[in-house]
């Protein structure tokens, strides 16, 4: 495989490209071109356009990698890397004519994410790191805040819209959230929360019920920004377990134990 940098440098220009194309169409969504996946969870020819587009791109780059997409417009297991593609993060911001929306496309060998593009094109803000490298917001170095108390944290979540199994304990740290916080912020992209929280704007961010697409360019690049990403037990099952909890250095741990007390 070439070398890493120069791959993340060429997913960085393809996710502009597909951006171009999601800014083209963002204003052309009428209710015809919404299709329900499921409960509140839609999908439209923009989000398969864009993923069949990026997968294009990516196989040329390396044709050994498989993939992990969201709108399963290809069906291939790479044996030691698999590219983990959502190209349409926030889908329901973009159907209303909302930012923010993004791009996220990561890759993972093995068991591990070596690279991470996180584009968000209403902003022109491209978010990136590759393994061991720092990361990069529009090229220059961005790191996580200095915040040190949650009492003045800004933090973000996505509101439960499918699996309500958890709503009570989530309403009830939310509460938390509400009297012991400087606010908390719902954008409607989780990759979009996570590169906000890696390049400082936000303190932290929480959420169940994501899927790998939604947190895998994201979780690296906020690693690799300083930040601390884990599930709610502070174990680091956060790619297909389906919660996450991203902080950086200093608040991960307490908003950890705060989490321990309404989720089990
Ligand atoms: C959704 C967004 C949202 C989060 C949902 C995701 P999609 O992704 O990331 O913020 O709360 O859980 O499913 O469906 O717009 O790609
Ligand atoms: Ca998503
Ligand atoms: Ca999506």
């Amino acid at each position: 495989m070439e070398n890493l940098e120069n791959l993340c440098l060429k997913v960085v220009e393809l996710s502009k490209e597909v951006g171009a194309f999601l800014m083209s169409e963002k204003n052309n969504i009428t209710t015809k071109d919404i299709e329900t996946k499921g409960q509140h969870d839609y999908v439209t020819y923009v989000d398969k356009t864009a993923e069949k587009q990026i997968v294009k791109g990516l196989m040329e780059y390396l044709p050994e990698a498989g993939f992990i997409t969201e709108e399963e417009t290809i069906s291939k297991q790479g044996e030691t890397y698999n590219w983990i593609v959502d190209p349409l993060d926030g889908t329901t911001n973009f159907i209303h004519g909302m930012a923010p929306f993004a791009i996220s496309i990561a890759l993972k060998k093995d068991d591990k994410i070596i690279l991470g593009v996180i584009y968000e094109p209403n902003l022109d803000e491209v978010f990136y790191a590759w393994q061991a490298s720092k990361a990069f917001l529009n090229s220059k170095p961005i790191e996580v805040s200095k915040t040190s108390k949650l009492d003045n944290a800004l933090l973000a979540t996505g509101f439960p819209f499918v699996d309500y199994s958890k709503l009570e304990p989530y309403m009830q740290l939310f509460e938390w959230c509400m009297r012991n916080t400087r606010g908390v912020r719902r954008l409607g992209s989780a990759a979009t929360d996570l590169a906000y929280v890696a390049c400082g704007r936000m303190d932290g961010f929480y959420e169940y019920g994501l899927k790998p697409w939604d947190v895998a360019a994201g979780s690296l690049i906020l690693q690799r920004a300083g930040g601390i990403v884990s599930d709610f037990s502070k174990g680091d099952n956060y790619l297909f377990g389906q919660e996450i909890l991203a902080f950086n250095k200093s608040l991960h741990s307490p908003f950890a134990e705060v989490i321990a007390d309404y989720f089990e």
